[in-house]
């Protein structure tokens, strides 16, 4: 099912969003669609505040600590102990608040952006909130006692954001493909595909690509990967479930891409080459000096284009090594922060960098071959931990870099077993993070440092670095 555009886009700032069409509750008993007045409290994790209606919990989108609002229930049931509500009208607003630059954010639009009607210095507050909340209930850490200052997030540059309206940073945009393959973005929480015109959040050479102008049929996704100047962007197309495996890649009709797109497909088969190549690459200036990344396909890079140089130089900051000393890497992907550590510890030291996907670890193999001091180590964390272990190995200092659900005990209890004096901790997710160093502090790790960057900005999202040290 998709949402149609509307013929005109809805520009009428928030404050005079749709009054809502009924304030009754449902005849089914079902809460949703009722819509009731409430007062908005705090941020939460996740992209919305929290609000209260007869003592249940609402988790309001669209909304913004200190307003008065109109929430409608989207989700729940009348004996959920909270239900999920959009703010519908705004009854007293927020000296944060703005019109959202994008005409496709908000109530039943698209769900990509949490935050886009908050100045984008605001956002960094809430995030700034989350995170910090987060790390005390979840991590029983006082984060402004560890820092001697309340946390900041700190927005960064990169080529072709506007740092300032939090636009034009996204380098890779996956958009959904609904039926007969027409492109756009879903909707929170939704299946439903919205088809914007142009993605505000994209990289001008990502936003090149109008998704409204050709069809995929057979697609599930496509994924658009903006390039460094003077390459070529790369379109990378998953089949529907149903027609991938054996031959599912030649029942996609593909179009014609755009101009100076490579494309490829990706199946049970593996990334399969259409036109160009299958691979971007990525130059960073790292602490000591630029290097050039190639990444394959969709495989994971960070999206905002000063995301791998600002993390690169904060986990160095907090590794604090020494020449000749001995690093891991875990979670190392194409290999970015394994080439930062290295120039590091120089060639009398070792860096051993462990990646479960094939494809990554085949481009970190190619990315770092001039380092002989580094060992790309293929195949799971928690297995390469318990193999160095078994191995009476010990390491200096281990550097994680964990997918969204964290490192948990399991591999956090091996890395402790390699007796490294320092843990330093990249964490896309505040809760998983304070989870992490809640059993890191189990384990005899304090945290010390902590720094946290707006990667993502008008969503909820954030980039965090933390530096745990033993005793
Ligand atoms: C957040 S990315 C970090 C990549 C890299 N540090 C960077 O900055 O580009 C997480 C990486 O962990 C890998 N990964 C996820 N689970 C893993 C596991 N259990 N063992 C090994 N690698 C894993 C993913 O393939 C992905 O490349």
């Amino acid at each position: 099912m998709t949402t149609q555009p509307p013929t005109q886009p809805p520009t009428q700032p928030p404050t005079q969003l749709p009054t809502p069409a009924s304030a009754q509750p449902p005849s089914d008993g079902s809460p949703v669609g009722l819509e009731v007045e409430v007062d908005v409290g705090a941020v939460a994790h996740g992209g919305h505040c929290v609000a209260r209606h007869e003592g249940r919990v609402l988790f309001v989108r669209h909304a913004l600590p200190g307003e008065r609002v109109v929430a409608r229930v989207t989700e729940g049931a009348p004996r959920d102990s909270y239900w999920r509500a959009d703010a519908v009208q705004v009854l007293r607003a927020s000296d944060d608040r703005v019109t959202p630059p994008c005409p496709w954010a908000g109530p039943g639009l698209c769900g990509g952006c949490d935050w886009q009607h908050a100045r984008v210095e605001a956002q960094r507050g809430l995030k700034a909130a989350v995170i910090t909340e987060q790390l005390e209930r979840l991590g029983g850490v006082d984060v402004a006692a560890v820092l001697g200052r309340p946390l900041e997030v700190e927005a960064v540059d990169g080529d072709g954001v506007d740092v300032e309206a939090g636009l034009r940073w996204r380098t890779r945009v996956q958009y959904a493909a609904g039926p007969g393959g027409r492109l756009g973005l879903r909707e929170h929480r939704s299946h439903r595909v919205v088809e914007v015109d142009d993605c505000r959040i994209a990289a001008p050479r990502a936003a090149e690509v109008d998704p409204r102008a050709t069809a995929w049929p057979g697609a599930e996704s496509v994924e658009v990967v903006a390039p460094q100047p003077g390459e070529d962007r790369l379109l990378v197309v998953t089949p529907r479930r149903s027609d991938a495996g054996s031959g599912g890649t030649r029942r996609l009709r593909l179009p014609t891409p755009p101009e100076a797109s490579s494309l490829a497909v990706v199946g049970d088969e593996g990334l399969t080459r259409v036109r160009g190549r299958t691979w971007v690459v990525q130059e960073v200036a790292l602490p000591r000096g630029s290097r050039s990344f190639r990444v394959t396909g969709s495989g994971f890079w960070q999206v905002h284009p000063g995301a791998a140089a600002a993390l690169a130089q904060a986990v160095v900051s907090f590794a604090q090594l020494q020449p000749g000393e001995r690093v891991a890497d875990l979670y190392s992907g194409a290999g970015l922060l394994t080439a930062a550590l290295a120039a590091e510890v120089g060639e009398d030291g070792v860096v051993v960098s462990v990646e479960g996907d094939a494809r990554a670890v085949a481009d970190a193999r190619r990315n770092l071959r001039d380092l002989p001091h580094v060992r790309v180590q293929a195949g799971r964390v928690d297995r390469a931990l318990a193999a160095m272990a078994a191995d009476g190995e010990t390491t200096d200092v281990v550097v994680l870099d964990p997918p969204r659900v964290g490192a948990r005990r399991g591999v956090l209890e091996r890395v402790v077993a390699l007796r490294p004096r320092t843990v330093v901790h990249v964490a896309c997710d505040p809760a998983a993070l304070a989870r992490d160093v809640a059993v890191l502090g189990e384990l005899g790790y304090r945290l010390e440092g902590l720094r946290a960057f707006d990667l993502f900005p008008q969503t909820h999202h954030v980039e965090a670095v933390a530096r745990l040290v033993r005793g």
